[in-house]
Order: structure tokens, then sequence, then C-alpha cells
């Protein structure tokens, strides 16, 4: 098994009714963690990096650290570029064995967006990868990007069509009420994403996988983790896993989730070495980290994507 492209996950998952779960990744535990768990699910994953992962780890670590997790695991695993900013950088990474690239020029104009995202789609698709674009722009902080919650907007259903037919792209991020980072929703809000907006987009492109951005759920275990050991979140609010379930069977393929890790990983060593202050080797709290981060994505597997057994 090598790394291969979302396009078989894609067409099962859609068939299927559930998702496969992109997670950020930027370093080997987070990696082990995400894989182990996988394996042990025998579910299919996608590995994403974004711009900001690959300058922290540089180009060649993050790709030979996910070539590892293939040979350890056997699994069909993808290696996504998240949130690409440009066509350099794409090039870039399918240059450097990516099989998959998002390229986001959602906050363009429709007609830059285009042009854009039908640049990276020629190059990638003449170099076996596939392409993920975006239409709508989510609320919250990606890398230096900091969108506020005004300035975000609902994807257009009216738009869609267009865009696939003229772009190619291979699958499309829209927004629906989901956003970035811990603090999704007013405290004291109810949280409900847009399943009207979906439904419009997945009528106007049957069979087409839709991806949601911005899908952790932010457990609340964590946050009080983090709070109780040294830390200040209050008010960190995410997506309620069963509306991503109803997502999941319904036309959106791909969940990406990054924000959950964090918070597993930090909570965990703030307890460790709260618990261990004379502890000073990093093995002692990062094996925990990882086992929690497995943990964690044993559950989204199971509970929320539905992807278990379906590698
Ligand atoms: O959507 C953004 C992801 O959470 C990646 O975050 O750009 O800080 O690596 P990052
Ligand atoms: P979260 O911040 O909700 O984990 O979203 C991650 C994401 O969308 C990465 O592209
Ligand atoms: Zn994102």
């Amino acid at each position: 098994m090598s790394i291969v492209t979302s396009q078989e996950m894609f067409a099962k998952a859609y068939a299927g009714g559930y998702a496969i779960g992109a997670f950020n990744v930027n370093n080997m535990e987070i990696i082990q963690g995400i894989t182990e768990a996988a394996k042990e699910c025998n579910a299919p994953v996608i590995l994403q990096v974004s711009s900001g992962a690959r300058k922290y780890a540089n180009r060649t670590y993050l790709v030979k650290l996910v070539e590892a997790a293939v040979i350890e695991t056997g699994l069909p695993i993808c290696l996504h570029l998240d949130h690409g900013d440009s066509f350099e950088l794409c090039k870039a990474c399918v240059d450097d064995g990516f099989s998959s690239v998002m390229i986001d020029a959602s906050s363009k104009p429709f007609e830059e967006n285009v042009a854009l995202t039908r640049q990276v789609v020629e190059y990638a698709h003449a170099h076996g990868a596939v392409v993920e674009a975006e239409l709508g722009t989510l609320a919250g902080i990606e890398d230096d990007v900091k969108v506020k919650a005004e300035d975000s907007s609902y994807t257009r259903p009216e738009d869609v069509q267009e865009f696939v037919e003229r772009t190619g792209c291979d699958s499309l991020a829209i927004a629906i009420g989901t956003s970035h980072g811990a603090y999704k929703f007013k405290p004291g809000t109810k949280p409900q994403l847009r399943f009207d907006i979906l439904e419009e987009v997945s009528e106007r492109l049957p069979g087409f996988p839709i991806v949601l951005h911005g899908s952790s759920s932010v457990p609340q275990e964590y946050v009080q983790m983090i709070n109780e050991f040294g830390g200040d979140m209050p008010g960190a609010i995410g997506v309620p896993e069963d509306q991503l379930r109803q997502a999941a069977r319904l036309a959106v393929c791909k969940i990406n989730i990054d924000s959950d890790l964090r918070l597993a990983m930090t909570g965990t060593i703030r307890k460790y070495l709260a618990e261990h202050p004379a502890e000073f080797d990093p093995r002692k709290y990062l094996g925990p980290a990882r086992e929690n981060i497995k943990q964690l994505v044993k559950h989204k597997i199971v509970d929320v994507l539905g992807c278990d057994g379906k590698a």
C-alpha cells in the first residue's frame, strides 16, 4: 500500500452514508495516535498538513512520517494539503508526494476563485493528485488568517454547479455554520448547522463529495482539564457530534478535525506535568498525549464519522 488519493474513499463514503476523518498533523506523536486508531478500527483516513505545519516541520518530515504510517498500518491513507493559498504551494506539495491538495481561494471574488482553482486542478490532475476547493467563508483562525464571524458567509447553493463544472475540482468545502478553532458558538446559544444549505447543494451536485471544515466538537473533558491545570479557555464550544453524524449520512464525505486533537494533547500534557512536576523526559508526557489522541480518534471514527471497518 502507498499513499492514496481520496477518490475511492469518497465514492464509497458517499454511497455508504459515512464520512472520512481528515485530521491535522504536526508531529510524529499526532500521526501515530491518529493512524493507530484508524488501524484498530480498520478505517481509511486523511492526514492533512497546513502551510503552518509544513513551515514548522519543514517540507520533508511530515511526508516521511506519513509514509512510515502507511508502512506500519497498511491502511489507505491520503496525504492532503489543508488550506493551500497559492498555486506555488499546491504545486510544491504535489511535487513532494501529496496525493491531494486544497486550494482555498474562498476569500477571493468568484471569478478569481474559479481561475486559481482551475490552475491547481490542471497541475494536480496531470500529476495524479486530487483537488479540494472552497466556496463560502468560515469564521475563525487558520494560520495567520483571522476571519471575524460577521465577515463569514454561507455558501450560496446557486453558485456550486457552475463552480464545480468550470474548475473540475474533486470535492467542495462549503460553509454551513461551522468555524475554525475552539470558540465556534456564543455561550448560551444553540449550535445549529444549516442542513437546508447542505441539502440544496447536494441536490445541485448529485453524487459529489462535500467537505466540512471547522468540525471539532471541543470535548468539555479536555477544556476542563486545561482550565483545571493552569489554562484559561472559558466558553469554548464546538459542533454537536450528532449534527456531524447527520452530515456524514448526507453528502459530506470529509470532516476536518484539528482543534479537538490540540485540546486532547495540551490537556493531557498540562495534567501530566502538574501531577509530575519533577519529570523532564518528553516521552513521559508525549506518550499519554498520543494515547489520548488515539482514543479520541477512535471515538470520532466509530461514533461520529461511521467509517470503521471501511478500509
Ligand atoms: O484550519 C486550520 C487548521 O486548524 C490548521 O491550523 O494553520 O494553525 O496549522 P494551523
Ligand atoms: P477545527 O478547528 O474545528 O478542528 O477545524 C479544523 C479544520 O477545518 C482544518 O482545516
Ligand atoms: Zn479548515
